[in-house]
């Protein structure tokens, strides 16, 4: 009897250190969250201060304390208003939803914008969040239009949706393009049209017939014969070469995979995720922070970039992933995201008060090889970091 009490009395000693824990790695986190929230708004802030009435922030050179901006034209002009977005619903702030619901009127003509792949990117993270925190018709109608514009550069026989229309290519699909799918699983949940779904499904399965290698890293571009849909070529624009795994293109490939997997729950594409994620977190030139070089495949000093853009991304992704993946992996993807995202807030790449012009996270690349926007700020990198603290804050702690 008395033997049994002792045990009985030892299980729940462990199991009130093992729940103490616990709330302890939650506190932790949750000023964590609140303090880089609090940070990042007073940033934006100023950000938002810097920016022309009609342009989006780009990046912002240090060195020479100056902020090169975008018309809305550029890929990249959804990301500041959703991150606005974000960091409203991180603080409760109202002047950031504000702030984010300016930046909109510039924005809008790009619905009609028929000549890029990007309008996922510039309209559904831009107008998707804030229909999302202020529905109306008005976003709605843009984002069907824009969602029409998209679906335009659809070709029938290679069963793609052309990327650019720049370049000495026929039709050329680069990886990045799996972001954009989102956007029209939107659309045709919102207008009962399935051709949206349809067009992104097709889309993800030729990707993922063309564009893989067998060890489930990425090209960049692969370029189709619009007339048969026959692949004509496996090459790179922004990676190192032809061959290589440019870091932002694996990244947008297990995001894209992990959006495909939410939105049907066909197994294919979580082993793809799955996959992708294993390729990038168990390569030998990943370095010890999980931060990647611009490319996987550097072997010269002077190219050795960080791209934290790149591990803005695959945070994001990875606090998704683990939710759909059984143990030990789901644990696995979940505490490599709370690495990334701890190594993140450090000194090395979190920009402290007005260091970076109002940009968050330092030391991304662009395009290394066109020596553009070299280990500088990004608005993606801001967006995809500010959008794991939010899921982490939503999705793991109470
Ligand atoms: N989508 C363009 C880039 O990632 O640079």
């Amino acid at each position: 009897m008395k033997y049994k009490y002792w045990i009985f009395f030892f299980f729940i000693l462990i199991a009130s250190l093992f729940s103490c824990t616990n709330r302890n790695h939650e506190d932790d986190w949750k000023k964590l969250i609140e303090s880089e929230a609090l940070l990042a708004a007073e940033q934006y802030k100023l950000l938002y201060a810097n920016t022309p009435e009609d342009r989006m922030p780009k990046t912002y050179f240090s060195d020479k304390q100056e902020w090169e901006t975008s018309s809305t034209s550029w890929w990249t002009s959804g990301f500041f208003p959703g991150t606005l977005f974000y960091l409203y619903e991180l603080t409760g702030d109202k002047e950031l939803l504000e702030l984010g619901m300016d930046k909109l009127d510039i924005l809008e003509k790009e619905q009609h914008n028929k000549r890029t792949h990007d309008l996922g990117f510039m309209l559904y993270c831009s107008f998707g969040h804030a229909d999302r925190l202020r529905p109306n018709d008005k976003f709605k109608q843009i984002m069907l239009t824009g969602s029409q514009s998209l679906s335009s550069r659809f070709n029938e026989k290679a069963g793609v949706i052309r990327s650019w229309d720049h370049g000495k290519w026929e039709f050329p699909v680069i990886i990045d393009n799996m972001m954009n799918l989102e956007f029209l699983f939107w659309a045709s949940e919102y207008s009962g049209d399935s051709t949206f779904k349809d067009l992104s499904l097709t889309h993800a399965d030729n990707t993922l017939k063309n564009h893989f290698r067998k060890d489930f890293s990425s090209y960049h571009v692969v370029d189709y014969d619009p007339d048969t849909g026959e692949v004509l070529n496996k090459e790179t624009a922004q990676g190192l070469h032809d061959n290589s795994a440019w870091a932002r293109g694996q990244s947008w490939a297990l995001y894209g995979y992990t959006v495909m997997y939410r939105h049907t729950k066909n197994e294919k594409y979580l082993d793809q995720a799955i996959g992708i994620a294993d390729f990038i977190f168990n390569h030998p030139n990943l370095p010890e922070d999980l931060i990647p070089y611009w490319d996987f495949d550097i072997t010269e000093e002077e190219q050795k970039h960080r791209d934290v853009s790149a591990a803005a991304i695959n945070t994001s992704a990875l606090l998704e992933l683990a939710k759909y993946t059984d143990e030990p992996r789901s644990t696995d993807f979940l505490n490599k995201a709370e690495y990334i995202l701890k190594n993140l807030v450090s000194d090395q790449y979190r920009a402290k008060g007005d260091e970076a012009g109002g940009f968050l996270l330092k030391n991304s690349v662009g395009h290394f090889k066109a020596n553009s926007e070299v280990d500088v700020p990004l608005t993606y990198a801001d967006y995809y970091f500010v959008e794991a603290l939010l899921r982490y804050r939503d999705w793991y702690l109470n």
